[in-house]
């Protein structure tokens, strides 16, 4: 059994990362009517509370989703994802939080499929029965990353794929790539989104290098964005920041970006070299 669980880490500044991206995708997937399908290959629970004893014992989204809650000068697409959560919370005080199912529920048009996998039981029961009412919704308790042959291509030739795995396993990194390629073979037009760690280990400085050799031949190129928030803990422990990495993007999501990420250092920077980067090819 894996030991993994979301909860501890929601609205961390890596989901914070990760979920400004995945809402700007949905928003323009959203700008045409034909509907679409977004299969995420590792959902977690859904949603999260912030005020269980999962999210107060490492308290993470205190330097995470916290430090962008009372903000009024948030850029645009910041404040789009805050107005999210904070809809999440139904207007009141910062004690849930959304994620990747939950934002997509929030945006997804109701002709639009919602395929997730996650393969912790008791996260698998949650979100099934937190999306039990959802139009064209499908929540497997299987392998994401071998979800992909089945997945791809989808009926309408349009999607997007959310691989966000724990990387709790080693392996996770190969199975991330090998996931990227098959993706891109199945369905060469498709917008990927690839969450990846910064930890000091040689498996997780290798991957965004491995991504952009696999995705060199998309038709609307690649986007890699980083935030890196704090040093690494006594012993080179802890993730340091994160990455996504963005395949086939929307041609605005590089600006989108360009607006969030110094916000994001700003605000959520634990020292003083926190930093971005961003970086973009073909398209
Ligand atoms: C980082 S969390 C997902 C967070 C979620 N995507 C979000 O943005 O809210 C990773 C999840 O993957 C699950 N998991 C681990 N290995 C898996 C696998 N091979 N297939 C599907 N889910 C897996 C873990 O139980 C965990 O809930």
């Amino acid at each position: 059994m894996l030991a993994y669980r979301h909860a501890f880490h929601a609205g961390n500044h890596a989901d914070v990362l990760k979920h400004v991206t995945l809402v700007h995708v949905l928003r323009h997937m959203a700008l045409k009517d034909k509907p679409y399908t977004l299969v995420d290959t590792h959902a977690g629970a859904g949603g999260y509370s912030l005020e269980g004893d999962y999210a107060r014992k490492k308290g993470e989204y205190e330097t995470g989703i916290a430090r962008l809650w009372g903000a009024a000068d948030l850029p645009p697409p910041l404040a789009d994802y805050v107005d999210l959560v904070r809809a999440f919370n139904g207007g009141g005080a910062l004690a849930q939080y959304p994620g990747s199912p939950a934002l997509a529920q929030m945006l997804l048009r109701p002709a639009d499929r919602l395929h997730l996998y996650e393969r912790h039981p008791t996260d698998h029961r949650i979100l099934a029965a937190f999306l039990a009412e959802r139009p064209h919704t499908e929540v497997r308790l299987a392998d994401g990353f071998a979800a992909l042959a089945r997945e791809l291509p989808p009926p309408s030739r349009r999607g997007v794929v959310l691989i966000d795995p724990s990387y709790e396993l080693k392996t996770d990194y190969a199975a991330t790539l090998a996931a990227l390629r098959e993706a891109l073979q199945r369905f060469a037009t498709g917008t990927v989104i690839v969450w990846h760690p910064q930890l000091q280990l040689v498996e997780a400085a290798q991957l965004p290098r491995r991504l952009k050799a696999a995705a060199k031949d998309a038709p609307k190129g690649w986007l890699h964005a980083t935030l890196h928030v704090c040093p690494p803990l006594e012993g080179g422990f802890g993730l340091t920041g994160s990455g996504v990495f963005v395949v086939n993007p929307p041609h605005t999501l590089h600006a989108a970006l360009a607006q969030a990420l110094p916000v994001l250092v700003q605000r959520l920077g634990q020292y003083p070299g926190a930093r971005f980067a961003l970086d973009h090819a073909g398209g």
